[in-house]
């Protein structure tokens, strides 16, 4: 695959940009522009970059939300006339909060980096807008996020898809490296494997059945670098060979289990998957076994979840059009990705308390409703 000789990339100090700097580097590119809007970041950057490779990489500071800090950016990027492609990585990613704190990034941030890559890019130039594969025109948003993410297209693809050489990458659940199991951050279902790895809650919310579609970070990296193969809209997602929620589960409890054996870690109980009907049922008991704050908690992880783990009436399955598939298989994948979360958990997963709701999950387990 080509490489392009320069790269502007929005994130690199998320857990998708990273990936994204080191393949662009690995891959030949001259000049990786990193724009980001903190000293911090760029240090955070710069200490994980192998010494060969900062000659090929510069910094300019900008918060994409602010117009001024943008604007001022304009004429500054280096090398304007060497072929480009455009990354854009940075957003507010979390699933929890309101359109007025991510759109400003995820909507204004976005046309705010096309309007610099217009204005200071001589040559034609490419520009990688990554969404979700869970932005879904026919269906309503489970989350600001995701609403904020469907208008980012809508606003690219409409008001500079004529101009700019526009292509918009959907990557399902972003996890680590393929071969290091390695990323910078833990989003996306991270949260989750640690809520299973450390046995915080006695159950989730699930339908056994349902898919976790998982992808390793150097499979959408690769993917938005690939400046021969460009189309205007691709999902990366396992599809089919997504793990259900059970499995998904089972084998994160297993590989923890192995991980603490090694360590001589005492077993850490296993949590049920309950569907909806099941957990209705078991509230109308929780309140006599004074579990209401356990589960509490995990009404509210249903609800965060809801849809990227389908349940209940209100989920809904990934139905994504121009699939790529990784060749890598989430069951594969998964182990490598585990053992990478494990080791940077360190202490905090082998003394890991056995968890308060211990006991009663026994009762829990043994609740049958038909
Ligand atoms: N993670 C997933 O599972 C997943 C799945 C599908 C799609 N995606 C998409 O993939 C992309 C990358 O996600 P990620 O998980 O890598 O996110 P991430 O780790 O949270 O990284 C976000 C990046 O955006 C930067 N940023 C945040 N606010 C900014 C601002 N106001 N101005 C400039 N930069 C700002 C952050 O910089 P700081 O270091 O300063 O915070 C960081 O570099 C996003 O577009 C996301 O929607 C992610």
């Amino acid at each position: 695959m080509q490489a392009a000789e320069r790269v502007i990339l929005t994130g690199a100090s998320g857990g998708l940009g990273f990936a994204v700097l080191m393949t662009a580097l690995r891959r030949g590119a001259q000049l990786v522009v990193c724009i980001l809007r903190s000293e911090a970041a760029w240090a955070k950057v710069k200490a994980e970059l192998p010494a060969d490779t900062l000659g090929r990489v510069t910094v300019r500071f900008a918060d994409l939300t602010s117009d001024a800090q943008v604007q001022a950016l304009h004429g500054r990027l280096p090398q304007p006339d060497a072929p480009t492609l455009a990354v854009h990585c940075a957003a507010e990613v979390s699933w929890t909060k309101s359109s007025r704190l991510v759109v400003p990034l995820n909507v204004g941030g976005a046309c705010r980096f096309a309007d610099l890559i217009l204005a200071d890019c001589r040559q034609h130039t490419k520009f990688a807008f990554v969404s979700t594969a869970y932005a879904d025109d026919g269906e309503t948003p489970r989350n600001a996020y995701e609403a904020s993410k469907c208008e980012a297209e809508h606003r690219l693809v409409d008001e500079y898809g004529k101009r700019l050489n526009l292509r918009v990458v959907r990557p399902s659940l972003i996890v680590g490296d393929s071969r290091s199991g390695h990323i910078l951050r833990h989003h996306g279902i991270y949260p989750l494997l640690r809520l299973i790895a450390l046995a915080e809650v006695p159950c989730l919310i699930a339908e056994d059945t349902s898919r976790i579609d998982i992808v390793p970070v150097d499979a959408v990296a690769n993917e938005l670098l690939d400046v021969e193969s460009w189309r205007p809209t691709t999902t990366i997602a396992a599809g089919e060979r997504a793990l259900s929620v059970g499995e998904f589960v089972r084998m994160v409890q297993d590989l923890r289990d192995d991980w603490r054996r090694r360590r001589d870690c005492v077993a850490l109980p296993q949590i049920s998957v309950i569907n909806r009907r099941q957990y209705d049922f078991l509230m109308h008991a929780a309140g006599s076994w004074g579990l209401s704050e356990q589960f509490a908690k995990v009404q509210a992880i249903a609800s965060i979840m809801d849809g990227y783990v389908r349940h209940g009436e209100t989920g809904r399955p990934l139905r994504p059009k121009a699939m790529i598939r990784p060749p890598i298989a989430p069951s594969a994948l998964l182990p490598v990705v585990f053992k990478a979360w494990a080791d940077r958990q360190g202490a905090r997963l082998a003394d890991a308390p056995s968890p308060t709701w211990r006991a009663p999950a026994k009762e829990v387990r043994r609740v049958d409703v038909g």
